[in-house]
């Protein structure tokens, strides 16, 4: 993140290369108070064509629109949906036909990007863009197993549904791409088809451009005061799987979000919201915002020490960050309100709940390996008592345990985590002993589905 004052002028030259804006000057107060955008210049005569007929035709958008800050600063309709002709995506609505100007109701993050240039080059690098649509397209990823959960068994494949059909895709665009994002297939007049847009955080556009920065900042606001709140991680954040939001406002630090937050101040300028304005963290606070030596990061994966989502917890290296780093960075944000030894305790908590989990999850794996040199595992693992039960330890529970212990909810890091997790592999284990012993597998799942919630 640049800091504020070449920021400033970063933005300046971008707006001026967005088009429709030609005298920018803008005026900061020396303190660095919220700053002033003074335009010299109105809309171009297109730009307020699109802007007269919408206020009549879509007045919600206009509306939210002039509340936001680009609102104000006249970026306008213009400058985000108008697409060259050539453009895979070019288009034209009603009230454009017969003229030459094209848009696109499609925009990625790579328009925001004009003007955004650092935010969209740290969200580029993050766990949120690719990665996030890999985890639901890719066919190599755990040998297509996610691909056959989506379409083979939710989709009702296997129970006949025809392949490839609407009825069989409904599962994959009504849940895993409204979070994840899509790879948006276009129809003979480029217009988005097949439920495959509007879409998730990491979703690929048709110019091969990818990212859905409104999934924080809403459309047509587009407000940083919205991103700072933990509502904004929530739609996707929470849930049986990674209840972030629920271990948040269980956590201290919710609590005081819940029973302060309404007197907080949202909205200081981008990069100087810091303790005072709120007394605090929410999720931004300790991901992303910047804090004290911190500067903002779009990439939520630069304070990351631990993956806490994967079937055996490491340390983050390669595309998932750098675990060391993350460590230190993710000190920086607890010191400005926590002593050392809070922190040190507390970072070590985590450290030993990561080895807890994974010792757990060793003893799972090697009894699974003993199980599949008998031949006691099922082709289907989700017609198999002993795989179903394995999957649950991993993706519900144990993300749980860690993510709750990492995050300061005892009750999800217990309750809902560590003692749902010695249960299961308990039933495990008797499984496996009845195999062994039998040295066949028992004709009925024992585990009843949704399994332990
Ligand atoms: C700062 C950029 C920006 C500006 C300014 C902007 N939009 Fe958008 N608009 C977006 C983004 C981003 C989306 C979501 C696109 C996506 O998910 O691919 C969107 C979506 C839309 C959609 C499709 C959504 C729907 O529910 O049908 C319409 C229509 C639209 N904008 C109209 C407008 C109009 C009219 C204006 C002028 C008042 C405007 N936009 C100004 C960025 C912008
Ligand atoms: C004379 C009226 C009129 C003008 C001028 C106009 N629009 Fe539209 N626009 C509409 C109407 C009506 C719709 C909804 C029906 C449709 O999608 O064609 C629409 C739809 C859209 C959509 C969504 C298209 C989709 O596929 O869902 C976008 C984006 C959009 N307009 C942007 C613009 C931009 C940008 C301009 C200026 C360059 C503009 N419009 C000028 C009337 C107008
Ligand atoms: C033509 C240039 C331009 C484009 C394109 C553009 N922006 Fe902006 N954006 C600006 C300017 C200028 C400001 C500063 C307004 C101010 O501070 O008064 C701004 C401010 C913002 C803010 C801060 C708002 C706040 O509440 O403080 C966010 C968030 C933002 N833009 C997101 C986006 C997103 C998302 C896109 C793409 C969908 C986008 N911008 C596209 C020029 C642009
Ligand atoms: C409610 C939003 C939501 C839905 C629906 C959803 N996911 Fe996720 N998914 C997430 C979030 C958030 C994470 C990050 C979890 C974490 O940090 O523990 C995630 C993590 C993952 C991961 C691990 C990340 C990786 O890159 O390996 C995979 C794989 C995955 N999801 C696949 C899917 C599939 C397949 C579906 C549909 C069958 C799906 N998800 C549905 C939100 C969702
Ligand atoms: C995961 C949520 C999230 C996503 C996705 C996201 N943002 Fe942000 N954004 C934030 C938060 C939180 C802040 C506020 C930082 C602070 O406290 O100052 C912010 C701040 C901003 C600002 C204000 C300047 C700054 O950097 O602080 C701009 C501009 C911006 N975002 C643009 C974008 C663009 C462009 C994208 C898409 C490439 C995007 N954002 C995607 C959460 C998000
Ligand atoms: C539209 C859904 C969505 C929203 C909104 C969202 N996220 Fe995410 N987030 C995801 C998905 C999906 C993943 C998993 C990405 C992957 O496959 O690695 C993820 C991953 C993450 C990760 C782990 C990084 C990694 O390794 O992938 C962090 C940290 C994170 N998100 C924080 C946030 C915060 C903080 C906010 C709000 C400011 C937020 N997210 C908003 C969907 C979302
Ligand atoms: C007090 C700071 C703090 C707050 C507030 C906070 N987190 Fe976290 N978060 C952490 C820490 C610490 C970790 C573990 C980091 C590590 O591995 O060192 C983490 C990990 C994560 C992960 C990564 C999980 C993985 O799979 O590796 C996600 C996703 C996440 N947080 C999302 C959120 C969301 C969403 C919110 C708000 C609802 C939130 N966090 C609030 C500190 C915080
Ligand atoms: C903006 C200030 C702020 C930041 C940043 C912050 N905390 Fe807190 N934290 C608090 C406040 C205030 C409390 C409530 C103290 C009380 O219970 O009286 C608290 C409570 C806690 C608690 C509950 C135990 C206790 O101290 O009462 C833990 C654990 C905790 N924080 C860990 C962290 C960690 C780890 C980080 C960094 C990842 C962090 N906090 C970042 C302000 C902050």
């Amino acid at each position: 993140m640049a800091s504020l004052g070449t920021r400033l002028a970063a933005t300046c030259c971008a707006v001026v290369m967005g088009g429709a804006l030609a005298s920018v000057a803008f005026a900061a107060s020396p303190n660095l108070a919220p700053k002033e955008l003074v335009i010299k210049r109105g809309y171009t005569e297109e730009a307020s064509k699109c802007l007269s007929c919408h206020a009549e035709k879509t007045p919600g958008i206009i509306e939210s629109w002039k509340e936001g800050k680009m609102g104000h600063a006249n970026v306008s309709c213009y400058d985000c949906h108008v697409v060259d002709k050539d453009s895979p995506m070019a288009s034209q609505c009603t009230g454009l036909k017969g003229t030459k100007t094209f848009i696109s109701p499609m925009v990625s993050g790579k328009t925001c990007s004009r003007c955004h240039p650092s935010e969209y080059d740290e969200f580029l690098k993050s766990g949120h863009a690719d990665l996030s649509r890999d985890a639901v397209y890719d066919e190599k990823k755990a040998g297509g197993a996610l691909v056959a959960l989506q379409l083979h068994h939710e989709g009702g494949e296997w129970m006949g549904v025809e392949k490839g059909s609407a009825t069989n895709t409904a599962s994959r665009f009504s849940g895993c791409t409204v979070c994840h994002g899509s790879e948006v297939q276009l129809g003979p007049d480029n217009k988005p088809i097949n439920a495959t847009w509007p879409a998730g955080v990491g979703t690929l556009y048709p110019d091969g451009s990818v990212g859905t920065c409104t999934v924080c900042h809403t459309r047509h606001r587009f407000s940083v005061a919205e991103a700072r709140k933990p509502e904004a991680c929530a739609s996707c954040h929470l849930g049986p799987d990674h209840p972030d939001i629920e271990i948040y406002l269980e956590s201290k630090h919710g609590q005081i979000f819940q029973t302060q937050g309404e007197e907080w101040k949202w909205d200081s300028a981008p990069g100087a919201w810091q303790p005072g304005d709120y007394t605090a963290p929410t999720c931004a606070v300790c991901h992303m915002s910047g804090i004290g030596e911190l500067e903002t990061t779009h990439n939520v994966n630069d304070r990351l020490k631990w993956d806490l989502m994967h079937k055996r917890s490491e340390i983050r290296s390669g595309v998932r960050g750098d675990g060391v780093k993350g460590d230190k960075l993710m000190r920086k944000v607890c010191v400005n309100c926590h002593g050392d030894s809070a922190i040190d305790n507390n970072r070590l908590l985590l450290d030993n709940s990561v080895a807890l989990y994974n010792a757990y999850w060793d003893k799972a794996v090697k009894m699974k390996a003993d199980l599949k040199d008998k031949g006691l595992l099922k082709k289907d693992p989700w017609r198999d008592g002993y795989q179903e039960l394995m999957y649950y330890l991993w993706h519900h529970t144990g993300r749980r345990a860690r993510q709750g212990s990492a995050m300061n909810g005892p009750d999800y890091a217990h309750w809902h985590g560590f003692f749902q997790m010695f249960q299961v592999l308990k039933d495990m284990e008797d499984i496996y002993n009845w195999r062994i012993k039998n040295n066949k597998i028992e004709d009925l799942s024992t585990v009843m589905s949704p399994g332990p919630v």
